[in-house]
């Protein structure tokens, strides 16, 4: 194809259907040089979505720029067979996504209230104080599943868990780069806790598969991620964005206690919903696995990572807290967003 009608199919698609057929373009590279003003034109589009979906809250707009964040972050991670691998570094690729995060982190920093940086002490007591005061910590989601959920309610709501769980074992893994040498007992523990302790058939990501399979979901993974809401492709490009880039590297220390933190009383609920439709423990074990060992993992962020960090770099604080509250507010309006889906399909089948 010549590369003129290349570059304006390109920029006749959708921000996430153009960003998917760049990110697989082969020798990508060499067309964008070869296409004078493409990059220019192609970055306008961008920053016109980001404009629209984060500085003016167009829904369909966010959604195209968490889509295409989502895209992004999955070639960092992608498989060395993958077509889109040689394309990892791309410059272009990057310019795309620096223009998404910031416009992205700008308006969650404009909607968030600051907590002031502090010492270490009160730094742990502000994340368990938010945590606790937050509605995605006791939210309605996790009460519709423990009591009232019908069993494809409650798969629906495994499917678009999948996601990140699936995908966990890789963020604790980028936790652990370039991680303070004080801190990694802690990351090391969870990781192996995560792998499940040497037994191939525990680690977390089994588990997981493992319910999948019981519900017949197994092939559902990638369907299900088109199906996603754009709160759930934010609430897991939060992860990857802090992940990925060091200068958020603070932000996703927050990220990851919250996670840990507000995680088993949710679950329990879960388990108890599973217990009520008759799933057996066998098959649900990720969620009975995670009430117990998540309230080890909370305190352990709290008090081997984030503590000594923040005596060593005080400045540290504040990024750590607004990891934090952006984990909450991304799993508050996702836990909205999914509570509400769930409950229209149940009526709707009823
Ligand atoms: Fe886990
Ligand atoms: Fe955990």
């Amino acid at each position: 194809m010549a590369l003129q009608t290349w570059a304006e199919n390109l920029l006749s698609l959708s921000l996430s259907a153009g960003g998917d057929r760049l990110i697989h373009t082969p020798m990508l590279r060499e067309r964008v040089e070869g296409c004078e003003s493409f990059a220019v034109r192609y970055l306008s589009k961008v920053t016109a979505v980001a404009t629209q979906g984060f500085e003016e809250n167009d829904a369909a707009a966010k959604a195209e720029a968490h889509r295409a964040l989502f895209a992004l972050y999955e070639l960092q991670l992608c498989r060395p067979d993958d077509e889109a691998a040689p394309n990892q570094h791309d410059p272009l690729l990057y310019s795309v996504r620096n223009l998404l995060e910031r416009a992205w982190l700008a308006a969650e920093r404009a909607a968030l209230v600051p907590c002031a940086a502090e010492s270490p002490a009160r730094t742990v007591n502000t994340i368990a104080r938010l945590c606790k005061a937050h509605d995605a910590s006791s939210h309605r989601l996790f009460d519709y599943l423990a009591v009232q959920a019908d069993r494809i309610a409650m798969q629906r709501f495994f499917a678009s868990d999948s996601a990140l769980n699936i995908r966990f074992f890789d963020l604790l893994a980028l936790s652990m780069v370039g991680s303070e040498e004080f801190t990694r007992p802690e990351l090391v523990q969870n990781l192996w806790d995560e792998s499940g302790r040497g037994n191939r058939n525990e680690a977390h990501v089994h588990t997981f598969r493992d319910l999948l399979d019981t519900c017949g979901l197994t092939q559902m993974r990638f369907n299900q991620i088109g199906a996603l809401p754009w709160q759930g492709y934010a609430g897991h490009n939060l992860f990857m964005m802090t992940a990925l880039s060091r200068e958020h590297y603070w932000k996703l220390l927050g990220v990851m206690a919250v996670t840990e933190l507000i995680d088993p009383a949710s679950y329990e609920k879960v388990v108890h919903g599973c217990r009520r439709l008759g799933f057996a423990g066998d098959a649900y074990r990720y969620y009975s696995e995670h009430v117990e060992i998540d309230v080890v993992h909370g305190q352990g962020w709290l008090q081997n990572v984030i503590v000594p960090l923040i005596e060593r770099t005080p400045a540290a604080a504040a990024d750590v807290v607004f990891g934090a509250q952006l984990r909450l507010a991304s799993c508050e309006q996702y836990y909205d967003c999914l509570l509400s889906l769930l409950e229209q399909t149940q009526y709707s089948m009823a």
